[in-house]
C-alpha cells in the first residue's frame, strides 16, 4: 500500500506481474535486450557490438516499403543466421501443402462441414501434425494462404523451423502451446492467437498436457494488421495495447545436434547444425512474433435493429491492393449481448463473392446449435448459399426478443477474396458430414398471397 501523497512528484512504478515476459501494442518499435547492454544505444550496427555479438536485420517488407507498413527488426546474436544453414537437403511432409491445390478434390460443389479430427495415438510434432485442408492464391507470387488444422503430441526440442512462404497466425482449441522464438518466449491456450512471422525461428513446446490441438491461417500476402474502425473511431474491436510481444530470450547449447527445417515455396529442407539458432541476446524493431487474448475483444454491434456484416468481428486483416478487399480476414463470433428488436438475430442467408471458412474454440455458434462443435470446421465458398439451419432459423424467427447473452462462445472465420481449394486430405476425411446440406432442407414455403402477416408456423 502507498503512502498518499499531498505534494511532489510521483512517478509509476512497472507492474511487474502485469502480462510479464511481453512489451504491449500492435507493431510498435520494441526494443529489450535479455542481457544488460546488449542492445547499441543510438544505432543498428556499430564496430564492434557489445559482447561479441553480430548485428543482423530481418526485414518483413521491401526495404522501400512505406513508413507506415515498413516492417524490420535488428538482432543482436552470438552467430549470424548463415551459419544457422548448413547442407540443406529435402525432406517430405506431404500432408503440410501450399497454395495451389487446385483439382484435388471430387466432391459435389456443395457447403462443406467436418467433426473435430480426433487427435492421432502417434508421435506428432508441430511440422509432422500439420494438415492442410484449403488453399488459395498461389505461394509462388506470394498472394493467398493456406489453412491447416494440427496436431501435437510431442514438444519439439532439438527441431526448429522457420516458413520462408508466409506468417502462421496460431489457434490452439485443445491444450496450450509455447513457442520459442528468436525473439522470445511466446505462450498460448485456447482463446488466445500467435503470430509467428515469415522468416522467424522458433520451436513449438507442449505446455502441461499431453496434445494440443487447432487451426492455423498461414498468410502468403500483406502482413496481418489491425483493420480500420472508420466511424467508430478510435476504441473498440481489438485493441492495438492487447497485443503482446516477447521480450528478448535466448538459449544456448553449443555442441548438441539440432535440426532446421525451412519451409520455401512450397518445400520442405532440412539441416543439421551443432548449436540452437535461438541467439538472440537483444532485439529492436517492429518485425517480432506476438499473440492476443480474443476474450480482450471488444465487439461493437447493432443496438436497435437488424444483424450487421460480420466484418464487424474482424480482429485482424491481411489487405490485397483493391480497397476493402482480403487476401485474409480473422473475424471472431466472441461472446455478446444481442438486443436487437424486431429483429431475425441469427446471420441471414447470404451468398458471397468472399470464401469462408469456419472453426469453433468453444461453446456453440448461433447459425448452427447443433453439428458445428468445437475441433469442427465448415467451408461455405464462393458463391455458394448459406446460413441459418432449419431448427435455428424456425427458433429466432418464433422467440421473444428479449436482451439475451452469447457466452462462452469463440467461432471464428478465415475469409478471403481467393476461393478454397481443398486439398485431397481434407476432401477424404471420415469426420466430413456428408449429409450436411440436409440442414436446410426442413425450411418450408410458407408464402401465402392472401396472408401478409406470417406468424412464424
Ligand atoms: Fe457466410
Amino acid at each position: 500500500m502507498s503512502e498518499p501523497v499531498n505534494q511532489g512528484v510521483v512517478v509509476a512504478k512497472s507492474r511487474a506481474t502485469y502480462n510479464e515476459g511481453y512489451m504491449p501494442g500492435f507493431g510498435n518499435d520494441f526494443e529489450t535486450e535479455a542481457l544488460p547492454g546488449a542492445l547499441p544505444v543510438g544505432q543498428n550496427s556499430p564496430q564492434r557490438c557489445p559482447y561479441g555479438l553480430y548485428a543482423e536485420q530481418l526485414s518483413g517488407t521491401p526495404f522501400t516499403a512505406p513508413r507506415e507498413t515498413n516492417k524490420r527488426s535488428w538482432t543482436y546474436r552470438m552467430r549470424p543466421t548463415v551459419q544457422h544453414i548448413s547442407g540443406f537437403e529435402r525432406i517430405e511432409l506431404p500432408l503440410f501443402r501450399s497454395a495451389p491445390t487446385v483439382g484435388e478434390d471430387t466432391l459435389p460443389l456443395m457447403p462443406l462441414r467436418w467433426d473435430p479430427a480426433p487427435i492421432p495415438g502417434e508421435a506428432l510434432s508441430f511440422l509432422s501434425g500439420m494438415r492442410t485442408i484449403a488453399t488459395g492464391g498461389d505461394v509462388h507470387t506470394q498472394t493467398g494462404y493456406a489453412i491447416h488444422t494440427f496436431a501435437v503430441t510431442e514438444s519439439m526440442t532439438d527441431d526448429y523451423f522457420y516458413n520462408a512462404d508466409g506468417e502462421m497466425l496460431i489457434m490452439p482449441e485443445i491444450g496450450a502451446l509455447r513457442f520459442f522464438t528468436e525473439f522470445g518466449i511466446v505462450d498460448i491456450a485456447p482463446g488466445e492467437i500467435a503470430v509467428m512471422p515469415r522468416g522467424v525461428k522458433y520451436k513449438v513446446e507442449l505446455r502441461g498436457a499431453p496434445q494440443a490441438r487447432g487451426y492455423i491461417c498461414e498468410n502468403y500476402g500483406q502482413l496481418l494488421t489491425c483493420p480500420e474502425r472508420g466511424p467508430i473511431g478510435a476504441n473498440c474491436l481489438a485493441n492495438r495495447r492487447d497485443f503482446l510481444t516477447p521480450v528478448a530470450a535466448f538459449e544456448r547449447k553449443d555442441g548438441t545436434k539440432c535440426r532446421l527445417t525451412v519451409k520455401w515455396g512450397g518445400t520442405f529442407s532440412q539441416c543439421e547444425i551443432e548449436h540452437s539458432p535461438l541467439d538472440v541476446v537483444a532485439w529492436h524493431g517492429n518485425y517480432a512474433p506476438y499473440k492476443y487474448n480474443l476474450r480482450h475483444f471488444s465487439p461493437v454491434g447493432p443496438t436497435l435493429n437488424d444483424h450487421a456484416d460480420p466484418s464487424i468481428f474482424t480482429v485482424l486483416t491481411a489487405p490485397l491492393g483493391e480497397p476493402g478487399t482480403a487476401n485474409i480476414d480473422f473475424v471472431i463470433f466472441p461472446p455478446r449481448w444481442l438486443v436487437s428488436e424486431n429483429s431475425f438475430r441469427p446471420p441471414w442467408y447470404h451468398m458471397n463473392v468472399m470464401s469462408e471458412f469456419m472453426g469453433l474454440i468453444e461453446g456453440v455458434y448461433d447459425a448452427k446449435p447443433e453439428g458445428f462443435v468445437p475441433g469442427g470446421m465448415s467451408i461455405h465458398n464462393m458463391m455458394l448459399p448459406h446460413g441459418p439451419d432449419a431448427d435455428a432459423f424456425y427458433a429466432a424467427s418464433l422467440s421473444k426478443l428479449e436482451p439475451q447473452k452469447l457466452d462462452n462462445t469463440i467461432a471464428f472465420m478465415f475469409e478471403t477474396r481467393f476461393p478454397q481449394q481443398l486439398t485431397k486430405y481434407a476432401a477424404e476425411l471420415p469426420t466430413l458430414q456428408r449429409g450436411y446440406p440436409e440442414v436446410w432442407k426442413p425450411l418450408r414455403n410458407h408464402f401465402d398471397p392472401d396472408r401478409p402477416e406470417w406468424n412464424g408456423e
